[in-house]
């Protein structure tokens, strides 16, 4: 930003003597700022032509009546009384939620909402030159707009198979954060293996007290996990028996999990959740309030060649997290791939000091790359950036997975309730913590070779 603004003054400096040289008279001058002027309006954006439309493409999902955002940006009217806050969310890509540093790792995302440089420059422009409606004949029809009671999935995949509630908890008006923690059969008598999953709040006020969902699945695999690729059975030393896992976490900005065509969850007969719902009181009581969680199968018979674990990775956890008064801090921690994998997403957890988190792969070889970096972190916002399947990356055995996370606890953090505080790791908002949610999929070697080899065909070589 900086630069353009240095590189956009030497333009104009330049540029002057020579216009003034070529005016012969005030006149011509204003007659030629007239000019500039008049194409300036023609070019100019306005609500009907360009901005309604990407209001549509990128805003309203969420803000609608109804939806989760707090204001409602479907007209003219509504857009223009927030234009000045529009600009200032979207000009620092705090609006659409995508806290993502575009310029390096992975580019492609499977749910990426963000806006291009040139979407940011068409509103920030906008908003400058007084927010103008234009000419309403120019106005995109209005959105039919998705229920935001609804699954979201059912439009890809009907209905889910399965719906499992959380157990009645009614939220007080006042009082500190509470962790609700039921443990409900899923009601399997048969094994299944799941292709999506998808957790909801209920409507409207689950969603403004729910502020994330873990559910783990509680099933008995036997001595060794079920259905995951030989590969990864060849645990290194030290490395901590995996359990079957996670089955979903959410947090606002999510909805679920679809896994790819050759993955999936497994579920065994018996299985249980345990839920942890992380509530927040909002000043008026929220009385027996229930999450769903939706679950939609492979069709019966059906074994996806690989199963998909979802990880907790630490960045850093307990007396590790260290964050005094005024001070920025960083952590990092290593995690050792035991097989050949491919990583789905990658979704950082933080809270209000979080400012930054990355993941890294140091190949075996030795070579390092940046996977994803989230640079703008926003601690009420947890985004799965969920990679594309040409660019998901694929990991060698013996991969170290590089995760970094940033904390500011100055008074430069908007977020920061009190720069005053020692902060150290903990389970409310006002304490910290630093993992990151990734879904690994382990693959066989030789299906490994192959989609590594596919993708050095295709010229998209990862590793
Ligand atoms: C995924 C849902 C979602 C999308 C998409 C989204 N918003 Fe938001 N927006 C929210 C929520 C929820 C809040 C309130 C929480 C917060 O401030 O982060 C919010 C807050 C805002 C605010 C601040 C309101 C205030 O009173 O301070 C502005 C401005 C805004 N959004 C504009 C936009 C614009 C413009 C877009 C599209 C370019 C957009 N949002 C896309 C959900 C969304």
């Amino acid at each position: 930003m900086k630069r353009s603004m240095f590189f956009f003054c030497i333009a104009s400096m330049a540029a002057a003597p020579a216009a003034t040289l070529s005016a012969q008279a005030d006149v011509s001058v204003a007659t030629v700022a007239a000019n500039v002027a008049a194409k300036r309006a023609v070019d100019a954006p306005s609500w009907s032509k360009e901005v309604s439309r990407i209001m549509q493409a990128k805003c309203q999902v969420c803000h609608t009546p109804g939806s989760i955002a707090p204001m409602v940006l479907v007209t003219y009217q509504d857009a223009k009384k927030f234009a000045d806050k529009i600009k200032a969310r979207v000009a620092t890509r705090r609006m659409p939620p995508w806290h993502l540093d575009k310029s390096v790792g992975i580019r492609e995302y499977k749910n990426d909402r963000s806006l291009s440089d040139a979407e940011i420059n068409t509103i920030v422009t906008w908003v400058d030159n007084g927010a103008p409606e234009g000419d309403a004949k120019d106005a995109p029809p209005p959105m039919t707009l998705p229920d935001p009671a609804i699954w979201q999935y059912a439009e890809k995949f009907g209905q889910p198979d399965l719906i499992v509630k959380s157990a009645p908890y009614t939220v007080a008006p006042s009082g500190q954060d509470k962790w609700w923690r039921p443990e409900v059969d899923m009601g399997l008598t048969e094994e299944r293996w799941v292709r999506a999953i998808e957790i909801k709040p209920s409507v409207p006020l689950g969603k403004r007290v729910v502020h994330h969902v873990l559910t783990t699945l509680q099933q008995d695999e036997g001595p060794m996990l079920q259905g995951l690729a030989s590969s990864a059975m060849d645990h290194s030393p030290g490395a901590r028996p995996m359990g079957a896992g996670l089955f979903m976490e959410w947090a606002l900005g999510k909805a679920g999990e679809i896994f790819n065509d050759d993955a999936g969850k497994l579920l065994l007969p018996g299985a249980k959740l345990r839920w942890e719902v992380h509530y927040y009181a909002i000043g008026q009581e929220v009385k027996d309030d229930q999450v769903e969680i939706g679950v939609w199968y492979y069709p019966k018979g059906y074994k996806p060649k690989n199963r998909t674990i979802l990880n907790m990775f630490n960045i850093a956890a307990g007396s590790e997290l260290d964050i005094p008064p005024g001070q920025k801090t960083i952590t990092q921690n290593f995690i050792t791939l035991r097989g050949p994998a491919r990583i789905e997403n990658f979704q950082p957890h933080m809270h209000m000091r979080g400012k930054a988190a990355m993941m890294e792969a140091v190949y075996p070889d030795g070579r390092r790359e940046v996977l994803s970096h989230v640079n703008n972190f926003q601690w009420n916002w947890h985004v799965n950036y969920i990679y594309a399947d040409h660019v998901a990356p694929l990991l060698p055995k013996g991969t170290m997975l590089v995760f970094t996370a940033w904390h500011d606890n100055t008074k430069d953090n908007a977020s920061n309730p009190d720069p005053e505080q020692w902060v150290g790791w903990g389970d409310r908002t006002v304490d910290e913590m630093a993992h990151v949610w990734v879904d690994v999929t382990y693959l066989e070697q030789d299906d490994f070779d192959k989609k590594v080899a596919d993708r050095k065909k295709a010229a998209l070589v990862k590793p």
